[in-house]
């Protein structure tokens, strides 16, 4: 397998706020990744970008059902490969509406004239290239984007029990993710999240929330996601600080935790270290 030039980008967010439910066409994405050295630049009448218009609508429209398609479209050398994945509980026309605004704002406005592009936002990614390898090499999680809350829990001891928290979190989420509950139970989602109580300044519970590609075997899925749990400690502060949420997105696997609910809790939300006066729904 060739290794792709690791790309890291980090920012800084506002402390989430939850309960977002933006499904207007006019989302901004939280990154742009816009390969300008992938070959033929297509332009405005080419076969190329036709063939990405087609795969685009194509990938977007089979998204409907579980959130997640990939596919070629045209023929060499104009051949486009590409992926689509919608976050566990952000599926169906909302999603899908998204997916097609993103590819239209990718040719048109972020990435013009480039064969290779991807672009994260809050609830899915899209991306594309006229590299084959992106379909047959599953292994390949780049471009990888990071971002982490600018609250911080501080000093050396708080900091170093709040990450192996959010550590624990990301493990047990990504085992329920890869292999489903209990293990090897029928064709896990490859989504999966989980709370995890902490008690510390300020921050009562920490979120987490994980995901893979669904066509990644349960391996790949965990390899992936112990890939990207392995980089936290050198993405999100130092000893002495840590930021109370992060994410990591990838376009194979991606995680988040944050101090303040971000996702649609149900029934497979996975709850750790709870006191014995809140475990009671688990
Ligand atoms: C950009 O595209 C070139 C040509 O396909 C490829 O070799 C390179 O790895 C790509 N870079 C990234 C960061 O995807
Ligand atoms: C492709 O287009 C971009 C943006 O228009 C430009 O910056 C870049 O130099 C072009 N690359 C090639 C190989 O023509
Ligand atoms: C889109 O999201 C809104 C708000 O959460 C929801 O009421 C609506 O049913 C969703 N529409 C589709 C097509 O999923
Ligand atoms: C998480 O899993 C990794 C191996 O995948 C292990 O090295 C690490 O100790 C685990 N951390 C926690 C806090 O569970």
């Amino acid at each position: 397998m060739l290794n792709l030039l690791l790309l890291v980008l980090t920012t800084s967010w506002p402390p989430a706020a939850s309960g977002q439910d933006a499904s207007s066409a006019t989302v901004s994405p939280l990154n742009t990744h816009c390969n300008a050295t992938a070959g033929t630049n297509h332009t405005a009448g080419s076969a190329y970008l036709s063939n990405l218009r087609a795969l685009g609508g194509a990938l977007s429209r089979r998204a409907l059902a579980t959130g997640f398609a990939s596919g070629s479209y045209g023929a060499a050398p104009d051949e486009v490969h590409g992926l689509v994945l919608c976050r566990g509980d952000f599926t169906g026309g909302n999603c899908t509406d998204g997916l097609a605004s993103a590819f239209r704002d990718a040719a048109a406005q972020f990435c013009p004239g480039a064969a290779d592009a991807t672009v994260y936002y809050d609830q899915y990614m899209i991306r594309y290239t006229n590299d084959g390898r992106l379909l047959s090499d599953p292994g390949d999680n780049e471009p990888l984007w990071s971002g982490k809350n600018m609250n911080e829990v501080t000093g050396a001891d708080a900091a170093a029990r709040f990450m192996a928290k959010a550590t624990e979190l990301m493990n047990r989420t990504a085992d329920l993710a890869a292999f489903g509950s209990p293990p090897s139970s029928s064709s896990p989602s490859r989504y999966a999240t989980g709370e995890t109580w902490f008690d510390e300044q300020g921050v009562s519970v920490v979120y987490g929330l994980v995901q893979c590609t669904p066509d990644l075997t349960g391996e790949q899925c965990r390899s992936c996601l112990a890939g990207i749990i392995a980089q936290m400690p050198k993405l999100f502060g130092d000893a002495s600080s840590r930021p109370v949420g992060g994410r990591i997105l990838g376009v194979r696997c991606n995680l988040r935790y944050e101090k303040d609910v971000f996702f649609k809790e149900t029934s497979t939300t996975i709850k750790l270290n709870m006191p014995k006066s809140m475990s009671s729904s688990r």
